[in-house]
This record gives structure tokens, sequence and C-alpha cells, in this order.
């Protein structure tokens, strides 16, 4: 019998990235037929996205439109708004499955009972928080690994222990085999993911442990850190970013530069321990690029305190600034504080951010100017190959017949393009144009 078609749509985060395209593979491996999310579908995933209102916006308005479009399909509603507000979508019936994030490695059973004609219920699916199928039909060049799920650090502002719940970890055995798994695929790149992955400990093996191991396996292929909360390593980890395989580009989130807000937001650091950290990584790996979230407007933010984190993000000097403007989700502490922001006020604040970032960001990239970068090629188009290079920031050049998509190129960069992502312009490296 011909199996059914199936189409996904994430929103969110990178470990909801991961989890679909785990789900892809396991349905693909099986026979289904992936078809794109706005074509014809016999069954349509959505894996939402709760962690501020937008998020939850745009979760809800995707199912809606998904429901009057294709009102006859299988309809999943997954991830993390769909366990925020299981009750509510349960009880609206629109939906054929309400899968909270706890049964989500069950969505390929669920389906595949659901079309052998069987009567399937959420609640007996499996609660293996990993045990996603090796990703090798994914929407991405990058491999995403998924080392633990959960946090329990409760900052007051954040959702995301109610929806994922307490902190786990994955087996280091398990995290290994899958990452040998996927490069035997032929993926070249691996980003470890996960809800708070500084915090991962298995065992006797923490986070730096498991780093340590992971740039033991052999073969021609790159490891990225996605992003981490300033906590649960130190000098040991930065050393490793001079390892070859390890890729100088951390996202670490500073969310706010005044001690007292850090306070508040239940963040177990100050602004001179970030700045520590931050001065002691750039000594061992000069050049690194340093990513970070800020959230502006949460409640009690003044002019003072904002200036701090104006300031810290001029200071750190940090090449990229996701800025949040703080929204508040009913259930955690901060949704009680008095003295919450105007919208306007926060529109102003995230702006000047921004500012900051896009001047820092080319700033950056601009000094990769006359150097070398190896890329490894995601795209092809135009006559043009473009990708990433080590540091994390996006790459094109002009291609030759030899150039292959999933290759490494030694580039020089001579040029920035305009606009506030600016590309670099490279060539390959005389050396590399053999290829
Ligand atoms: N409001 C605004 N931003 C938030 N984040 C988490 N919770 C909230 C919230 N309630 C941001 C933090 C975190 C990122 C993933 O989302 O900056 O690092
Ligand atoms: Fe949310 Fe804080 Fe945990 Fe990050 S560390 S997921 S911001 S509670």
């Amino acid at each position: 019998m011909k199996k059914p078609k199936i189409a996904f749509k994430t929103l969110g985060c990178r470990l909801n990235q991961y989890e679909t395209d785990a789900l892809v593979s396991s349905f693909v491996n099986a026979g289904y037929e992936l078809v794109d999310y706005d074509g014809d579908a016999d069954a349509y995933v959505i894996n939402t996205c709760t962690i501020t209102n937008s998020g939850d916006k745009k979760s809800r308005q995707e199912l809606h439109r998904t429901l009057r479009k294709h009102p006859d399909a299988v309809i999943v509603a997954t991830g993390c708004m769909a366990t925020h507000y299981q009750k509510q979508l349960k009880e609206s019936n629109n939906y054929t499955y309400v899968v909270d994030n706890d049964h989500k490695t069950g969505i390929f059973d669920l389906l595949e009972g659901h079309f052998a004609g069987e009567v399937m219920e959420v609640e007996k699916l499996d609660t293996d928080r990993f045990s996603y199928t090796a990703a090798n039909h994914g929407f991405h060049t990058r491999s995403m690994i998924k080392i633990q799920d959960g946090c329990d650090n409760f900052c007051s502002y954040c959702i995301v222990p109610f929806v994922r719940g307490r902190a786990v970890s994955r087996k280091p055995q398990d995290i290994l085999g899958n990452i040998r798994q996927v490069l035997d695929f032929g993926y070249k790149e691996i980003v470890i993911t996960g809800v708070n992955i500084g915090r991962y400990q298995y065992e006797n093996t923490n986070f730096e442990d498991l780093i340590e191991q992971i740039l033991e396996i052999e073969g021609d292929f790159r490891i990225r850190i996605s992003s981490i909360e300033p906590e649960g390593y130190g000098e040991r980890l930065f050393q490793m970013f001079r390892h070859p395989k390890l890729m100088p580009h951390i996202h670490m989130c500073l969310q706010s530069g005044s001690d007292r807000i850090l306070k508040a937001m239940n963040r177990n650091y100050n602004r001179s321990k970030f700045t520590e950290m931050v001065h002691k990584l750039r000594e061992i790996v000069p050049g690194i690029n340093l990513t970070t979230d800020i959230i502006v407007g949460f409640p009690s933010e003044d002019e003072e305190a904002f200036n701090e984190s104006l300031t810290a993000a001029r200071d750190l000097a940090f090449s990229h600034i996701h800025t949040f403007k703080y929204s508040n989700r009913s259930g955690t502490r901060a949704s009680k504080m008095k003295e919450q922001v105007h919208g306007t006020e926060m529109n102003r604040r995230s702006e000047e951010i921004r500012k900051v970032s896009e001047h820092n960001k080319r700033h950056y990239r601009t000094s990769f100017i006359g150097k070398t970068e190896r890329i490894l090629v995601e795209k092809i188009e135009n006559g043009y190959a473009s990708g990433y290079g080590e540091h994390y920031f996006p790459i094109r050049f002009p291609a030759t017949d030899k150039t292959r998509v999933n290759e490494f190129y030694e580039v020089r960069i001579a040029d920035l393009e305009v606009g506030d992502d600016p590309v670099a312009i490279a060539h390959l490296s005389r050396t590399d144009e053999k290829h």
C-alpha cells in the first residue's frame, strides 16, 4: 500500500528543528512521502513555540491556517505552545492530535497506528526524550545532536522549565553513537543542542568531558556549540576552542547588563563575572565570534538599568545580539512583578540594542578582510557558492564546475556586502583552486 504524504512546520528554537528533522527521518525511512508544507499532504505536523507571546501568536496562526486550508487532513499540534495550551487545544476538538513535548518522540508510532486504522492514545506513546532517530533527512545541512532537554534554572521570566520539564541529560555513549551515525550519512557539521547544555551531567560526565570525548571522534567534520548559559564550564572549554574541530563561535546569553535586573531575573552571575569570562575566552581564543541574547524591558528595568545593557553590548563587543522584548508569560515569577515596561519604550530600547549589534557585526566581519576561512558549502546558486566559515558568518564565492555542496573550501575574504547581515565576499584560495 502506498504510504501517506506528510508535511512539517517548525517554529522556534534549534531544539525544535532537531526534533522535526529527526521525525522527518523516521517517516521518510518508513516510505512516507515528504511534501512541502504548502502542498497537499495527508498529515501535517506543526512543531510550535511558546517562548514569547509572539511565539504563541505565530504558532496559533499556523495551526489555524493549516486547519482552514486542509480541513480533511490529519493535523498534529505538538511542541511548546501545544504543551502549554494542551487543555484548550484538546477541548477545541480542532486538531486530530495534540501531542505534548513528553510524547513528541512517539509521533511516528502515533501516525503509523492512525493510518493503520487503530485508535491511538497520545498518553500511551513513548516518553523517552532521546529516542529520536538519527536525522538523515532534515531540512538542514548541519546535523543537530540533542544532548540534553529541560531546565532547572527557573529564570523568573522563562516559561521553558514549565513546558520542557526538568533537566535530563542523554547518555554519552548514545550521543557519540548518534554523531558517528550522522557522520556516516555524510554530514560534516554537527551542532550540539539542548535547552541548557552547559548543565549537561550524566553520571560523572559533565559538559566539558562530553565535548572532549566528541572531539576525539575521527574524521573531517566540525562541531558547533549552540546557545549556552554562562555556567557549567570555564577555561577548560575555552582551551578546547583551539582544537581544529571545535568552531570558534559561542552564543553565551547575557540577558541584561544590570546586576539588579540579573538578580531579579534569577540569573546566577553578575556583570563582572560575565565580563571576566569574556576576557578569559578572548585571551585564549582571539577572534572568537561571541554572540548573545539580551532581553529589554524586563519589569522594573529603568533608564539606568537599560543603559547598563547598552554599555555591556558595546563594551563586550558581541558580534551579534538577539534582542528580545520582554514578554509576560503567565505562571512565571516575573509576570507578577510590578513596574512592567510600556511597549513603545520597549521598542525604543530594542532598537538601540539592535543598532549596537549591527555596528559590532559589521566591525567584526570587516576584521576578516584579507583573511582565510574554511567554508562548508551549503548552496550553489547563480554562479555563487555560499555557506559558513569557521567563525559562523555567511560567506559567498564564485563557484567553478568543480564546486560541490557539502564540501569544505579554503577561501580568502575580499569584501563585505552592504546590509544588516552582510555576507562576506570571497575567492577560492590558491591552494584550493584544484577543487
Ligand atoms: N520574554 C522575552 N524573552 C525571553 N526569552 C526567554 N523568555 C523570554 C521572555 N519571557 C529569551 C531569552 C532566552 C531566549 C531563548 O529567549 O533571551 O535566552
Ligand atoms: Fe529559560 Fe533560564 Fe532555563 Fe534558559 S536557563 S531555558 S532562560 S530558565
